[in-house]
């Protein structure tokens, strides 16, 4: 059985301010029932970090580099993540597959870069409205997973996040019967692949998740938690869905 983890995705939100909302959710969940994780914007990891030492909420950054260290102006590696206290990495979120031209090639050198640093990577993978309208869902999913995850993996240390493009945002969400299917199919293309281990690695929906919805999601087949964007940004909002999970 996977372990329950609600994870938050600052994205490109957050001032040194918005660490209380960080404490304050862990002043809420002193001793949590599921993992929880908030990912800042790369400027606050180090300092979210310190403010959740001694608390029972994980830190994650939102992208690293495939090397370690070099001339890349403005990346950051992951053992730097690493040392600035982090312990999860979000890669592949479809936002810099768009904007950055992430490919599964690329997102695969940097999940590979995670494992070796000693984080654990949230990789995300997540159809396009034209590809679920076409009827290829499940193949551009299996496409992902297959590209985006190299064949040694740490099935302890690795955790999925099927996030449909269309629903980021949007306030727009697959019916639970099609987050069944993807996550269905996930787990049975993630067991062809690893082995019977891969029953242990969480699989995460991720698209406008709410406190008003988070419960039907949560009770969804091979639904393990959550990826959550705006919803993360608040304490008040993110305990919501914590607590639904
Ligand atoms: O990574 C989380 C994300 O893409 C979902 O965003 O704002 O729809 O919860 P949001």
């Amino acid at each position: 059985m996977a372990r329950k983890l609600a994870a938050g995705n600052w994205k490109m939100n957050g001032l040194k301010a918005s660490l209380a909302e960080a404490t304050a959710l862990a002043e809420m969940f002193p001793a949590p029932k599921v993992d929880i994780l908030l990912c800042p914007p790369a400027t606050l990891v180090a300092a979210m970090a310190e403010a959740l030492s001694g608390t029972k909420i994980d830190t994650g950054g939102q992208d690293c580099h495939m090397k370690t260290s070099g001339a890349h102006t403005g990346d950051i590696s992951a053992d730097m993540l690493a040392d600035a206290g982090a312990d999860y990495v979000i890669l592949g979120h479809s936002e810099r597959r768009a904007d950055h031209g992430e490919t599964d090639a690329i997102v695969c050198e940097k999940t590979m870069a995670a494992t070796m640093a000693g984080l654990v990577p949230v990789v995300c993978v997540g159809e396009t409205l034209d590809q679920r309208e076409a009827g290829d869902t499940l193949a551009v999913i299996r496409k992902q997973l297959s590209g985006s995850l190299p064949d040694a993996v740490d099935l302890g240390k690795l955790v999925i996040a099927y996030e449909p493009v269309w629903a980021i945002g949007t306030g727009k969400i697959p019916t639970l019967d099609q987050i069944a299917e993807v996550h269905d199919d996930m787990r049975a293309t993630l067991t062809a692949r690893y082995g019977a281990g891969a029953s242990d690695i969480p699989l995460l929906y991720g698209g406008s998740v709410k406190p008003a919805n988070a419960a039907e999601i949560f009770a969804t087949s091979n639904v393990d938690g959550a990826l959550v964007g705006g919803a993360s940004l608040k304490a008040a909002d993110f305990s919501g869905i914590v607590s639904a999970l």
